[in-house]
């Protein structure tokens, strides 16, 4: 305390001390910081019950991609004719990434997305997750790691409009199976993160796009995917809004060891991917 108070003090008399002179006296800061980011940690631990929650077998190398798309083609049988839609896509998440796909509507974006999380098969190619081969699974086996391990987000926020923000985050932590004893600290916690803990008990029509949209960030992350797909989360939004968000994203990636992939055709928040893919009619541009 007397050393947070002596900082302040130090702050105050000298406003414009530059980066040099700070990194060369760096132990009250450096201490400081310190004891805050323990504070920071023992609060998660705290409310993130992490122990209990269910084990998961699979473990990756840190270097290992979580995601990995090879030569994938989707063609679609309409009538008589052959729609190809996607024609020979070749991608990777890695973990803790950000990964971005652009292109105007109709380029194939929600198609390969829903083939990422397993919703749909890829005509040719292999689509792997977590090491394995997602693309040669049974139907069972996909929809348990849907299930368990990747957490969609759509651009039409997909509340329950007569539940509130922390009902909505606790019916996917019953949806995915999370022991009931875990349910309130989790569903607490992810609300918490995306700046909704004083807005739990709203329903979604008390709030804004934005805090709406953050809602079902909570909601898809609650049981601890491994993977976010988020389809034009930020389209519906204004710009403000739109910061909000992926400052959530950002945050997520960092504090719950998640991967995201999201599509998008706004430029102006490209800046924050970890990598952009342009899609222009069913291919990948570079
Ligand atoms: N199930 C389907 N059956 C037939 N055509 C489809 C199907 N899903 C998507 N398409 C077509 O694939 C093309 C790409 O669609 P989509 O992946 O939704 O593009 P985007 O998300 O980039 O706007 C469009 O021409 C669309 O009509
Ligand atoms: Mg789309």
């Amino acid at each position: 305390m007397l050393k947070k108070l002596r900082l302040k003090k130090k702050q105050q008399q000298q406003p414009d001390v530059s980066s040099a002179d700070t990194e060369k006296q760096p132990t009250i800061e450096a201490e400081v910081e310190a004891e805050a980011k323990a504070n920071v940690t023992a609060d998660i631990k705290i409310k993130d019950s992490t122990k209990e929650w269910p084990q998961r077998k699979v473990t990756l190398a840190p270097d290992q991609p979580l995601l990995e798309v090879r030569n994938v083609e989707r063609i679609f049988d309409v009538g008589s004719q052959k729609l190809h839609v996607l024609k020979g896509i070749n991608m990777q998440v890695m973990q803790s990434q950000l990964v971005m796909l652009k292109g105007r509507s109709g380029s194939g974006k929600t198609t390969l997305l829903n083939m990422l999380g397993g919703l749909d098969l890829p005509t040719s190619g292999e689509i792997w997750f977590r090491g394995e081969q997602l693309s040669a699974w049974s139907d069972d086996k996909r929809t348990r790691a849907r299930r368990d391990d990747v957490g969609f987000i759509f651009q039409a926020f997909a509340l329950m409009p007569l539940l509130s923000a922390y009902e909505n985050v606790e019916l996917s932590l019953r949806m995915a199976n999370i022991p009931r004893h875990l349910w309130k600290a989790r569903a607490q916690h992810c609300l918490e993160l995306v700046g909704l803990g004083k807005r739990m008990y709203h329903r979604p029509f008390e709030m804004s796009g934005g805090e709406q949209q953050r809602v079902a960030i909570a909601k898809s992350i609650a049981h601890k995917p491994l993977l976010l797909l988020a389809d034009e989360p930020t389209a519906e939004l204004d710009t403000q809004m739109v910061a909000q968000v992926m400052g959530v994203f950002q945050q997520i990636i960092e504090t719950e060891n998640i991967s995201i992939c999201m599509t998008t055709h706004d430029p102006t928040i490209m800046e924050v991917a970890d990598h952009v893919y342009e899609m222009v009619d069913g291919k990948f541009v570079s």
